[in-house]
């Protein structure tokens, strides 16, 4: 073997589990291998997962924080308009820079696959060449799905769709939009309809920001999913942010959720972006503003969990670590149940590599040998600590490394040192 983890837990709950890596890919998943590595790390009993995967995400504007000037409200409206300030000024090759800055912070934690919204309402389509460039840069070590991003609304922003095609024909791989975003409630159903129409002539998949607001009365969903069961598109959709769920009626949602099942619509909630940017106008009581996530998974709808922002217009914080963005979608959801925690887990690395169609994908034999050694026990322990990535594995090569989070006491009659870890 190239490559053997020994003494694993799985995030399936097996333990004492030896990973044989051979060509790239993982040969075996057993107890007590006997073949010897070239390599071999001693797991300890700590967790290996599968990679992090970000089903949502903006890497044009990522690591811009400040430029031009900061978000003074922190309001998404705010944020859109001063995206609108910075497009013109953004130069290729400092776009380039910074998207690649990012691709090392995910690789560093983990994170080997991004879905990334990229904004074409841009007649240079600057950001689709940089970032269909850092795409062939990172295929080694990182998969980037790119989405062709109306920012500016389909119909709103002139010669919109005229872009987004260009986009695609350049090598973008999944068709966007931003339905609540066009200039009315009927505007913004004929978008969602031309884009699936597109969508299913060309035999790609859609993801859409989907009713990012408060108002109750955005239902852009419910066109999203007629036209996913209308266009048999069937487990090719997901609506991203979908935020205006909670608040709408109980009754419409009770009709809704079993359209989104019967449609194949996943949804992706983006939990540090929405707690943030929803509710900006109420006063108390104040909505959460993320989705419905445990009525949606007990609804059997696949739901993932996304980063949507670091350090942009939009967010000024951030470092590309999913573990985070699980624990605030926990906390967001009140998922605090032993299993509802463990979705939390699957939300940030299972489920969306489902979302984006990512192939041998796991850890069992044949597939692509990519996992994560994290310093932690198990997905709970891991959401808890944010651990620490102690090894990532791209195609059996150990891509980054780091050391297991520990602190030196010095206290009269107490240990020399912790770790943050209860032994059970
Ligand atoms: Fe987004």
């Amino acid at each position: 073997m190239d490559l053997v983890i020994r003494n694993a837990s799985l995030p399936d709950g097996r333990r004492g589990i030896d990973i044989g890596v051979l060509d790239g890919r993982i040969a075996a998943v057993e107890p007590a291998l006997s073949a010897q590595g070239i390599r071999e790390i001693d797991a300890g009993g700590d967790l290996v997962t599968p990679p992090f995967v970000d089903a949502h995400f903006h890497m044009d504007s990522t690591l811009s924080y400040g430029l031009p000037r900061v978000n003074e409200s922190g309001t998404l409206l705010e944020g859109i308009a001063l995206w609108g300030e910075l497009k013109p000024q953004l130069e290729q090759e400092a776009l380039l820079e910074r998207a690649l800055h990012y691709c090392d912070w995910a690789v560093a934690r983990g994170l080997l696959a991004i879905r990334t919204h990229v904004d074409i309402c841009d007649d240079r389509l600057l950001a689709v060449e940089a970032l269909l460039e850092v795409k062939r840069t990172v295929a080694p070590y990182l998969d980037l799905q790119l989405v062709a991003f109306p920012q500016d609304g389909l119909l709103r922003s002139p010669g919109a769709f005229d872009k987004l095609k260009r986009a695609i024909a350049m090598g973008v791989d999944v068709v966007g939009g931003i339905p609540h975003f066009e200039r009315t409630m009927a505007q913004g159903a004929e978008s969602v309809r031309l884009l699936c129409e597109f969508a299913a002539d060309k035999g790609l998949r859609v993801d859409m920001h989907c009713d990012e607001t408060d108002d109750p009365l955005s239902r852009h969903i419910e066109t999203l999913a007629y036209e996913t069961w209308r266009l048999g598109l069937q487990g090719r959709v997901a609506g991203s942010h979908l935020t205006s769920m909670h608040s709408m009626d109980n009754y419409y949602v009770s009709k809704l959720l079993p359209l989104m099942k019967e449609s194949g619509v996943a949804a992706i909630a983006n939990p540090l972006i929405n707690i943030t940017l929803q509710g900006r106008h109420d006063t108390y009581p104040k909505r959460r503003g993320m989705t419905r996530v445990p009525e949606l998974l007990a609804a059997g709808i696949d739901v993932a969990f996304g980063h949507d922002c670091v350090m942009d217009p939009w967010y000024g914080l951030g470092s590309g670590d999913m573990l985070e963005v699980a624990h605030m979608g926990l906390h967001v959801a009140q998922m605090t149940g032993q299993e509802a925690m463990r979705q939390c887990f699957l939300a940030v690395t299972e489920t969306p590599a489902r979302i984006l169609g990512l192939e041998d994908y796991g850890i069992a034999p044949g597939c692509n040998a990519d996992f994560v050694l994290l310093d932690a026990r198990d997905p709970v322990e891991a959401i808890r600590l944010r651990a620490a990535r102690r090894a990532v594995v791209r195609r059996g090569a150990v891509v980054a490394e780091a050391p297991r989070a520990a602190a030196r006491l010095n206290l009269p009659g107490r240990p020399g040192a912790v770790d943050f870890r209860i032994e059970r």
